[in-house]
């Protein structure tokens, strides 16, 4: 099984929705997989998802249902295959809390797409389209990438 979390600075907006359109990629192509999202900060910590990316995901039929913001942890890097960050922020945040990576497990979400560039960021543009299309594009590549 493989073992996958997705982060971000909030763990409201981007990350959730790489969690919960990865979990539909995953179900879709009989993957077994334990994917989960969580944040750098603790800004966000039980609150639910924001409506930006409840709205958008509900338009292909998927659920954030249940899920609050979390922190990430430093634990968290020896019970995931995958740590998944959105942009450049993110990974040196995830790179502090894990005090390294010595197993290569860290990763930005696009570069599974051979993209250099960041997950657009729905924070201060309202913009979740934009958003959603670069999470399909890592996700799917990612999904490339495990099967
Ligand atoms: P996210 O979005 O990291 O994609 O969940 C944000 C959520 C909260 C904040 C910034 C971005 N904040 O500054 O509280």
């Amino acid at each position: 099984m493989v073992k996958i979390l997705f982060v971000c600075l909030g763990n409201i907006c981007r990350s959730p929705m790489a969690e919960f359109v990865m979990k539909d990629l995953a179900l879709k192509n009989h993957i077994d997989a334990h994917i989960a999202s969580a944040a750098t900060s603790y800004e966000e910590v039980g609150n639910p998802v924001h409506p930006g990316t409840r709205r958008k995901l509900a338009e292909y039929g998927i659920s954030t249902n249940g899920k609050t913001a979390v922190k990430m942890t430093k634990a968290d890097y020896n019970k995931y295959d995958y740590i998944i960050g959105m942009d450049s922020m993110n990974i040196s945040h995830i790179l502090r809390i894990t005090e390294g990576d010595p197993e290569g497990k860290v990763y930005k979400l696009l570069s599974f797409a051979d993209d250099n560039g960041d997950i657009a960021d729905p924070w201060y543009t309202g913009n979740f389209d934009d958003t959603y299309r670069d999470v399909l594009k890592g996700c799917m590549a990612l999904l490339n990438k495990i099967e």
